[in-house]
């Protein structure tokens, strides 16, 4: 399983968040890289069986620029078969909560098996730990449909 977390993370929110999800991944036994989207390999990203996008948001609603690579390269790959997921932080304050979770959502839906998304307010809190686990639950069972295409 060739698992890829890939994030950007200006003030910290979100970098704190994949670490937390990373480790769930983890207590599963299941082996997860970790990338800063600035050193991820992104002609490669269909060689992956699954990536998980973490970003914030900026703007009105826009997906940070240092990701805007990345989206492209999932538009003109071909990743049918990669499992993806998106979790996020944002401010609610702002009109376009997590708007680049959504941005990247449908995206990802199009061009990818989009598995799942979460968006967290601000930072990880308590009430956040069960989603964050039900996230990687789920990201999980749509990682059969992995084996299922092998
Ligand atoms: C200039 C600016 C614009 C922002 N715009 C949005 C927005 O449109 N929607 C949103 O949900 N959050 C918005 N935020 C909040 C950040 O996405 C939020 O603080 C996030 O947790 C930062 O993540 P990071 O610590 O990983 O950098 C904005 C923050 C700033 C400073």
């Amino acid at each position: 399983m060739n698992l890829a977390i890939v994030y950007t993370s200006k003030t910290g929110n979100t970098e704190e968040l994949v670490n937390f999800i990373k480790d769930l991944f983890l207590q599963k036994k299941i082996e997860v890289r970790l990338f800063r989207v600035e050193h991820f390999p992104i002609q490669e990203i269909a060689t992956f069986d699954a990536i998980i996008i973490g970003t914030y948001t900026w703007g009105d609603g826009e997906i940070p620029k240092e990701t805007l690579a990345l989206y492209r390269a999932f538009e003109i790959q071909d990743v049918k078969h990669v499992v993806t997921g998106v979790v996020g932080t944002g401010d609610s304050f702002y009109p376009k909560f997590c708007g680049a979770v959504d941005a990247f959502r449908d995206m990802l839906y199009v061009h990818s098996h989009l598995a799942v998304t979460l968006k967290i307010e601000i930072t990880l809190q308590t009430q956040d730990l069960e989603r964050c686990r039900r996230f990687v639950d789920i990201f999980i069972k749509n990682l059969g449909y992995v084996k299922a295409q092998c």
